[in-house]
């Protein structure tokens, strides 16, 4: 059996591409700021919560979906596999899976988050499951799975994970560019667990990404709240509200934060002064959803062929299997 291990590359984005990004985000006409930046340790505790609330349905639907489906995927992958996770956040649902590899043979799992406290998080999680060895990575996507490819012995299959809907954080064509990305990684054969929120009635998306006990809402503002921690801002966290919108035209939600005045703030940290009117609106993420015919041809339009798809009948919400061609 492999031994027990939790070791961490650390290389997350730093102080200086914050603040870059930041500056650079609240310079455009409709403000932005990335959505990576809402995990830090505050921002991933609120996260969890999230998952917990009985509003967010997607959570829910994910975990139901691999844990139904581990078997089968399981015995879809030839051996030995290794197994990396985009964005894993704690990784709850992945034990479903990992369990199921594990009945098998030994397994190595590499979680990759930005957030080190989603990465201990994980740690703890899933540190435990006997004959799988765990090895994080705080990096961005791409550069940790280039890094879990690089370790790839001969014959190893790569099974790679992109669960909690995460994809669609990203705008649709970058969707499908970071597709093609993860597949140039990938080798024939290596298989990639997408998972995508489906399309729903609005009122009950607007309550999965605004509940009533405002958690969704402290997560959203905690990126103000990082800022004046980590970059020297000086935001009035009482003068910004929280707001989820969806946008027919894209298919998404959105989630913004709302100046309730004419302000100006600065940032000393990113060397900015941002001036607000009352209502301008800073954008903080989206969340895009998916129909199943879209995302068959999106895995065909990116090298991959979507070998089963498993849609939770509670909530909808699909769970695409991919295989690299
Ligand atoms: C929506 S959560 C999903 C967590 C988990 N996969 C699930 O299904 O519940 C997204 C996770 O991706 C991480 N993340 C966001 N942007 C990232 C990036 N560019 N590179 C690596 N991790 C990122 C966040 O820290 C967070 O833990």
């Amino acid at each position: 059996m492999p031994e027990r291990r939790y070791t961490e590359a650390v290389s997350a984005p730093t102080t200086a591409d914050f603040a870059a990004e930041v500056r650079a985000g609240l310079s455009r006409p409709q403000k932005e700021l990335p959505s990576k930046y809402l995990y830090d340790e505050v921002g991933s505790a609120l996260f969890e919560v999230i998952c917990a609330l009985p509003e967010y349905g997607l959570f829910r639907a994910g975990s139901r979906l691999v844990r139904r489906h581990a078997t089968d995927i399981v015995a879809g992958l030839s051996s030995p596999v290794m197994v990396a996770e985009l964005g894993s956040g704690s990784g709850k649902k992945t034990r479903y899976l990992l369990e199921a590899l594990a009945r098998r043979q030994p397994v190595t799992y590499y979680p990759i988050d930005i957030s080190r406290a989603a990465l201990a998080r994980c740690a703890i999680e899933l540190g435990h499951i006997d004959s799988v060895s765990i090895v994080g990575f705080e990096r961005a996507y791409l550069d940790g799975l280039l890094e879990v490819a690089a370790r790839r012995r001969p014959g190893e299959q790569l099974l790679v994970l992109f669960l909690g809907s995460t994809i669609g954080n990203f705008d649709r064509p970058a969707g499908e560019a970071f597709l093609r990305e993860v597949r140039s990684i990938l080798s024939p054969g290596d298989a990639l667990i997408l998972a995508t929120d489906v399309e729903k009635p609005v009122p009950q998306l607007l309550l999965a990404y605004d509940d009533p006990l405002g958690v969704t809402a402290a997560f959203n503002l905690n990126l103000l709240a990082r800022i004046n921690r980590e970059l020297g801002g000086d935001f009035v966290l009482s003068q910004f509200r929280h707001l989820a919108r969806w946008n027919d035209a894209e298919r998404r939600i959105e989630m913004h934060l709302v100046s309730t005045v004419e302000q100006t703030v600065s940032i000393s940290g990113a060397g900015v002064t941002v001036d607000f009117k009352k209502d301008e609106t800073i954008w903080t993420e989206s969340c895009h959803k998916y129909n199943a015919a879209e995302v068959r041809e999106m895995a065909e339009r990116t090298g991959f062929r979507c070998r089963a798809q498993w849609v939770d009948s509670e909530w909808p919400y699909a769970q695409n299997l991919f295989v690299a061609e």
